[in-house]
């Protein structure tokens, strides 16, 4: 069910508009609000009457309707909203959100957003092999935009291929799934850190390690698929924004602290960031320059523990806090004392000795240290120890009210 959830449904200029019709039924019968932004191009193909009809609300089309602007502006509109659907996203429509231009309502909204996007391309098959599309889709892909189809099979124009919108069931269906509609966490608000920290040194240097994020935007995607409301606080990193998350991009230790604080109140905080320790305390405002024979001497000083702010904090801890332990030696004996020293319930201990291929690798092999005893999970892909984690921690809260006391 989609009870109480906003979707701001964009409709773009593509025969398949005509789809949205019965995905705009199916979805208020599943209880979730409909409002839609119409391009003109998609004006051609369905009319504002037969959208505002079904959706119940008004359809919003122009950028500088004075009207609209009054009783509801772009920016306020995409984030009433609890995810925008673009459907059907014309090969035009990707160009410009790929590109990140804003030059319609419709665009306007998707780039004024920090919800979750889904598209349902739809274009002629020449069209979307086209290396232009292709480069458009990879790039949407990055920044963290959810897909559903295209389909294969014969076109309106003609011809056979993919470029067919997916059915409305096929888009009902990634909306629940990206929405983690009835998912156990529903309802629940997480943060996770990830990443690396860039610790300037001066403009051009900093002091970094080499972690890869992999883990924590793992843990965030799959604590976003069980249906909670998540922020991913990710350091620089290659990976992908997982689909329903919302990214805060930082590079330092204070970005990724102040980040989280403005992120609460939340249920649930996972600290799976490699946080630099120490910054530059005299990192300079123009670049070093190399003078020969003199060497420079950086002065460390420490860096906030968000771990231990976060678990400490007097008002509005979060209900569960999980940090990792990445350790070399006496792998429990040292997570346990984390544990304790940094005021967290739980502790996920990983071995990242040279041996063991952790860092910036595809597999883990972690141990969880609760206040009551070590498990042992078995090896697995960070992807599996995700999904596990993200479980776990639904069951555990399952037992807790909303907004409710520790685990
Ligand atoms: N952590 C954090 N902020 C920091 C340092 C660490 O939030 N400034 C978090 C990490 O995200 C991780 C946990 O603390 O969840 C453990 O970090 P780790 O680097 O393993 O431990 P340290 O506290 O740095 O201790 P040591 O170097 O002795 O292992």
């Amino acid at each position: 069910m989609l009870e109480g959830k906003r979707i701001l449904l964009i409709v773009g200029g593509g025969i398949a508009a005509y789809k949205c019709l019965e995905l705009i039924r199916r979805l208020r019968e599943r209880g979730a609000a409909v409002r839609c932004i119409l391009t003109e191009a998609g004006g051609q193909f369905v009319t504002p009457l037969s959208l505002s009809a079904l959706s119940g609300d008004k359809v919003y089309g122009e950028l500088f309707s004075l009207t609209d602007e009054a009783e509801m502006g772009h920016i306020q509109l995409s984030r009433d909203a609890d995810l925008l659907v673009v459907a059907p996203a014309t090969a035009d429509l990707l160009a410009r959100m790929a590109a990140g231009l804003a030059n319609d309502l419709a665009t306007t909204a998707l780039l004024a957003t920090d919800k979750a996007v889904l598209a349902a391309p739809a274009m002629n098959v020449r069209m979307w092999w086209h290396p232009a599309t292709q480069r458009n889709m990879t790039r949407l892909r990055e920044d963290g935009v959810a897909f559903v189809g295209p389909n294969e099979g014969d076109m309106a124009c003609g011809e056979y291929g993919p470029g067919r919108m997916a059915e409305p069931a096929e888009i009902l269906a990634a909306i629940e799934s990206l929405l983690g509609a009835g998912g156990p966490l529903a309802g629940r608000r997480a943060i996770v850190t990830s990443g690396p920290t860039h610790e300037p040194i001066d403009p051009v240097r900093y002091i970094a390690n080499r972690s890869s994020g992999k883990q924590g935007h793992a843990i965030a995607g799959a604590l976003a698929r069980l249906g909670a409301e998540t922020v991913l606080v990710s350091g620089p990193t290659h990976e992908p924004t997982p689909r329903g998350v919302r990214l805060v991009p930082v590079e330092t230790a204070a970005e990724m602290l102040a980040a989280c604080e403005a992120a609460l109140p939340a249920d649930i905080a996972i600290c799976a960031a490699a946080v630099a320790d120490w910054r530059v305390a005299n990192a300079g405002a123009g670049k070093m320059k190399k003078v020969e024979g003199v060497l420079p001497t950086l002065s460390l000083v420490e860096n906030p523990d968000i771990l231990a702010r976060l678990s400490r904090r007097p008002e509005g801890r979060p209900a569960l806090v999980v940090g990792f332990a990445a350790e070399t030696d006496d792998l429990i004996g040292n997570a346990r004392a984390k544990l304790t020293r940094k005021g967290c319930d739980w502790i996920m201990a990983n071995d990242v000795g040279p041996a063991s291929g952790t860092f910036g690798g595809e597999r883990n092999q972690v141990h969880l240290l609760t206040r009551d005893g070590v498990e042992d999970w078995p090896a697995g892909s960070k992807a599996e120890i995700a999904e596990r984690l993200a479980r776990r921690i639904a069951a555990a809260l399952g037992a807790t009210p909303q907004g409710g006391g520790r685990p």
